[in-house]
């Protein structure tokens, strides 16, 4: 008999348990969220609650809150959301000294109990985080990928509804580039049902919800105090969604690129093909000159927040 996907989420803050929401809603497998041994009562209790919407909101997944790492066996998929949060006047800069310590142990466990899960970071800095992932389990490239395209998109998505006033569903968008304020999202991708953007919009609209989206992430630590969750959480059950059931969606992600978009051996938000084996296809795009420098200039960045991982652990 066909086992369900194992799909397990390490941090049970306000973005794994919302992960672990949006996948139970989506009955997308059996979820495990693991926590902190101090938060391990505080998990259990949060994952029975969880349980208990299934026979209003129609879902049988097994859903189960732990300390133990043993606990994630097997897994098909592991989420990695545990680190610090975005404090008000915080870049996602600032948090890579303590994040690149917990995600590296968090990772050495994922690599001796889940060997043969993909892997999906979320913490921050997240381009520097997918880094140390990789190096640290030493799982092929294919099976480490970052969440940040398709959370970024779907803010400039959203923004772009708004101004014309129609379903957020019939945008398309495409966007590249790394988690930061210097993310490139691109308006010469983005149609409404087909239909370019640029017909719809003037270039000063286009140009502001670009703007908006690229700050999406500030603005609401700046209105809520910490980072946002419910929609970072979103983005990473799409990529979930995409490797359980094998669709080969194409979602912007942060994978390994190589000679890809000339990167050079950094994981960077491009276009990927997402399917059971994880990563199976970056897709490259034509870019304009204009197009290429916005992206140099954020493959520049993921450089060197990889540089300063790269300082405080040498070995990575
Ligand atoms: C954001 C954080 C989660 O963009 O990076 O909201």
């Amino acid at each position: 008999m066909p086992r369900r996907p194992k799909i397990t989420i390490v941090g049970g803050g306000n973005v794994g348990s919302s992960c672990a929401l949006w996948a139970a809603s989506k009955e997308l497998g059996d979820i495990v969220v693991l926590d902190i041994p101090q938060a391990e009562n505080a998990i259990k209790g949060k994952m029975l609650d969880l349980a208990q919407c299934g026979p209003i909101e129609r879902f049988d997944s097994k859903i189960t809150g732990t300390a133990n790492y043993e606990d994630i066996a097997d897994s098909d998929v592991v989420v990695i959301t545990a680190g610090l949060p975005r404090k008000p006047g915080m870049s996602r800069d600032d948090l890579v000294d303590t994040n690149v310590k917990i995600v590296r142990s968090v990772s050495e466990n994922v690599k001796k109990y889940a060997p043969n899960s993909v892997v999906i970071v979320v913490s921050n800095p997240l381009d520097a985080m997918v880094y140390t992932a990789w190096k640290t389990t030493g799982f092929p490239t294919e099976r480490i990928v970052g969440q940040a395209g398709c959370l970024d998109v779907a803010r400039y998505r959203t923004f772009i509804a708004w101004e014309i006033g129609c379903s957020v569903e019939d945008v398309q968008a495409l966007l590249l580039g790394g988690h930061g304020d210097d993310m490139v999202p691109l308006p010469r991708y983005t149609s409404v049902h087909g239909v370019p953007v640029s017909q719809l919009l003037s270039a000063e609209k286009i140009n502001a919800c670009v703007e908006r989206a690229k700050v999406g992430g500030g603005e609401i630590v700046k209105l809520l105090g910490t980072s946002a969750y419910y929609a970072p959480a979103s983005g990473v059950i799409q990529m979930v969604e995409a490797i359980v059931k094998d669709k080969k969606r194409i979602l912007p992600c942060a994978a390994y690129c190589d000679k890809e978009y000339k990167v050079g051996g950094y994981f960077v938000g491009v276009p990927c093909v997402l399917g059971a084996k994880g990563v199976e296809k970056i897709v490259e795009i034509e870019m304009s000159p204009d197009e290429t420098k916005l992206m140099d200039t954020s493959i520049e960045h993921v450089k060197e927040l990889v540089g300063l991982v790269k300082k405080l652990y040498p070995q990575l």
